[in-house]
């Protein structure tokens, strides 16, 4: 594989996908694609963007006339595609970007794969970078296996449910070759600060109240972002075409509890006497349709290709607070302007 198209790579978890590939596949040639919406930051690339196997084009995954315009000008040898609307209570207010973006994005990817690549599928390669919100909620036991039914709740997991559907269509319609994983809840250094553990960590740092939701009880499952990127390369490489895996940190934690955590990190951080940060936990209304709690069974992952996450929670946690803190011009840049907006508008109804 010598020519990949990276979609999304301005963001979270696509910056660090691309920052891997780049660096440790220095004969590959990356081609971040992205449209640098809200969530997409060619700051968070400012370390490799003058490396020579990388390059940024900026467009858009639903104008299927320049998606076919880049397939043929670059024709790509693969596609990780993460480009996304990636945020549940931006789905809640408005559906329809997820809609246009997650599923409309992904077939006119997949339409430019099928007609660029033209059946030659065994040296090509559609990767679908997916979550474990498709598999719905669970209750107080149980984890997601890949088998787990799609039962999607929320407009962002059923947005990314169906294109999970148009995935595997176009691999058994087409004989695509493609992989999906579906990975768990991320955490580590570029996370947009709308996300739960970056939008804490910035409102302790700055003496705002910290909403918790309901009454904190759900359950999500923490993953250092670095080891779903080596996840994303390992899969990349090894998986047999049209299989899906699971991706998690079995590191499962309640929101109250793992803010809590957060809180007790900051008082260290800050030289704040212990518990003052806690004071500013504010339990608001909840998210509509909030699913329980997510559990991740990534065996198969592990006994296939050899993948586990390398990071205790404590000890990422504790990095990513100090990439907070060591990067306020970052955080500064990203919460102006419409982040104002948006999180007045989000938290005044709470
Ligand atoms: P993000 O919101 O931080 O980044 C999304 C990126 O996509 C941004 O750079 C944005 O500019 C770009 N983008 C959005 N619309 C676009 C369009 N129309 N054309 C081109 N680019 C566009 O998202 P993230 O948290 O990094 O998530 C990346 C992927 O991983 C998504 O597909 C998401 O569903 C999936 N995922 C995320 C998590 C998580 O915890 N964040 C967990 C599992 C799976
Ligand atoms: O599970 C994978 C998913 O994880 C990804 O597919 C999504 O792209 C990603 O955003 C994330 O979704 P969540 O909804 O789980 O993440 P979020 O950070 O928004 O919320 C985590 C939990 O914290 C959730 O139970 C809601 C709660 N929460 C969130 C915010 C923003 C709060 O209690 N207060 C808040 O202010």
């Amino acid at each position: 594989m010598k020519k990949i198209i990276i979609t999304g790579g301005a963001g979270f978890i696509g910056s660090h996908v691309v920052r891997r590939f780049v660096n440790t596949y220095p004969g590959y040639q990356i081609i971040n694609l992205d449209n640098l919406t809200y969530a997409g930051n060619l700051a968070n690339l400012r370390d490799i963007e003058t490396q020579p196997n990388y390059r940024f084009v900026k467009g858009d995954i639903t104008d299927a006339p320049f998606i076919d315009s880049l397939f043929a000008s670059e024709q790509p040898d693969a596609i990780i595609h993460l480009a996304a609307e990636s945020h549940v209570d931006r789905s809640i207010s408005d559906p329809i970007d997820f809609v246009l973006t997650n599923v409309v994005g992904t077939v006119v990817l997949l339409n430019a794969a099928r007609n660029y690549w033209q059946g030659a599928y065994d040296t090509h390669r559609f990767y679908h970078v997916s979550t474990d919100e498709v598999y719905g909620a669970l209750g107080d036991t149980g984890m997601f296996t890949e088998d787990t039914k799609y039962d999607p709740h929320s407009p962002y997991s059923a947005s990314k449910a169906s294109s999970d559907h148009f995935v595997r269509a176009y691999h058994d319609t087409y004989g695509i070759d493609t992989v999906i994983s579906n990975c768990s809840n991320n955490y580590g250094s570029h996370h947009f600060p709308e996300k739960l553990i970056p939008l804490a960590i910035n409102n302790i740092k700055n003496n705002k109240p910290v909403p918790v939701y309901g009454k904190g009880e759900n359950v999500r499952d923490w993953l250092w972002v670095e080891d779903h990127a080596r996840a994303i390369d390992v899969i990349f490489h090894r998986a047999a075409a049209g299989e899906t895996y699971n991706i998690g940190g079995h590191n499962e934690w309640k929101n109250i509890d793992l803010i809590g955590l957060l809180c007790s990190i900051m008082d260290r951080k800050l030289g704040r006497p212990a518990g003052e940060s806690a004071q500013l936990i504010t339990f608001v209304k909840d998210r509509a349709g909030h699913d329980l709690r997510y559990a991740i069974d990534a065996t198969k992952l592990k006994r296939e290709l050899g993948w586990k996450p390398s990071l205790q929670f404590e000890e990422g946690l504790e990095k990513t607070v100090d990439w907070y803190l060591a990067n306020e011009e970052w955080l500064q840049d990203v919460t102006s302007g419409h982040y104002q907006q948006y999180y007045e508008e989000q938290y005044a109804s709470r």
